[in-house]
């Protein structure tokens, strides 16, 4: 069977080159620009106003969610909004203890650390981190036998911010320390809208709001994809087209890009194919089902089903996946006994 690829897919909500960049322009850099995730947003407001009136640094934030919702954008807010610098690294950069006890001690008073990817440090790393979050405090010991000493290195009050993509994968030593969790949700169709207008102004891309709500409603939630989307969809209405994005246009290259009306490629329509074709629709092991479609377990339970879960075309059940009814029909599959007596929520 033909491998996944994962990465290079339109659809694919991990970043590819250059979106991640720092000074990507379609980053928004304050709370007030940030679209979506409302409850997360509001909190935070108040954690940082807080933090301001008392002139002290925010308290330690975990964010958690599927990929390509905006983690690193909210810890480049955080810092932004509390004026302070950002340092941004992540778990498997992180190879040693020297490593993040030499990222620790080049801090400034309030700075913020954003951790990517936080569920993947290694042990070694994580008996640092929690003297460092906990009391702004390290222990460094240097050589060995007579020779070796001991130092406490005070330091400087920063605020950690930990991304990771399920909150469950993090220890709970690890997990207790963080004075705030923030969950991230799939966007709507309608914030995803916005989001496309926003980066449309920012790009000088000419779209007309149904054009706009099309590219939304097949981005799987995720701004990451609609961002990306409206840049190739811009492509084919410059060249095909009068350079406007209008529905027609959106739908014509969406369309060539094989990309169907709710945000589903090949590599989702495969998986739910073999669900149908090797196991009645389910349910079958999150394991068994992976080995089938040669991939990881993990990709699948980050990447591909949180959104097939969010538009009720898959359930997770003690037994197994299961896929839905409304997966069936939107496929054009015969409904299996087992889809048929589901709960349905269309
Ligand atoms: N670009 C990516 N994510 C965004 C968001 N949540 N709001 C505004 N612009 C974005």
């Amino acid at each position: 069977m033909e491998e996944f690829d994962f990465e290079n897919r339109i659809v694919s909500p991990t970043e590819i080159m250059g979106e991640n960049d720092s000074d990507n322009p379609l980053r928004p850099r304050t709370l007030h620009d940030y679209i979506g995730q409302e409850k997360a947003k509001q909190n935070l407001a108040v954690f940082m106003e807080a933090a301001r009136q008392r002139h002290e640094s925010l308290d330690h934030v975990l964010l958690y969610g599927p990929p390509g919702l905006g983690k690193t954008t909210l810890s480049g807010i955080i810092a932004n909004e509390m004026n302070v610098n950002l340092r941004i690294t992540s778990g498997p950069a992180i190879e040693k203890p020297g490593d993040l006890a030499a990222i620790l001690t080049n801090l400034n008073e309030g700075d913020v650390l954003f951790i990517d990817e936080i569920h993947r440090i290694s042990r070694a790393v994580e008996e640092i981190l929690y003297p460092a979050m906990e009391d702004f405090a390290i222990d460094i010991v240097t050589g060995k036998g007579q020779m070796a000493a001991s130092y406490h290195l005070p330091l400087p009050h920063f605020t950690l911010v930990g991304a990771t993509t399920r909150a469950g994968q993090l220890t709970a030593p690890l997990r207790d320390r963080f004075g705030v969790c923030l969950r991230l949700e799939l966007y709507t169709p309608e914030e995803l809208a916005r989001i496309i207008c926003r980066s449309a102004g920012i790009l000088n891309i000419a779209i007309e709001q149904e054009g706009a709500l099309e590219i939304a409603s097949r981005s799987r939630g995720t701004p990451r994809i609609a961002n990306r989307m409206l840049k190739r969809v811009r492509d084919f209405a410059q060249v095909l087209s009068n350079g406007v994005i209008t529905l027609s246009t959106a739908r014509t290259a969406l369309e060539r890009l094989e990309v169907d009306e709710l945000g589903l490629d090949a590599n989702d329509r495969r998986m739910l194919t073999a669900l149908v074709k090797f196991y009645r629709g389910g349910p079958v092991g999150l394991e068994t089902l992976a080995a089938a479609i040669g991939e990881e377990a993990v990709t699948i339970e980050d990447v591909i089903e949180p959104y097939l879960m969010q538009i009720g075309f898959l359930n997770r059940t003690p037994r197994g996946r299961c896929i839905t009814r409304a997966a069936c029909l939107h496929l054009g599959f015969e409904v299996p006994d087992a889809a048929e007596g589901q709960i349905r929520f269309e």
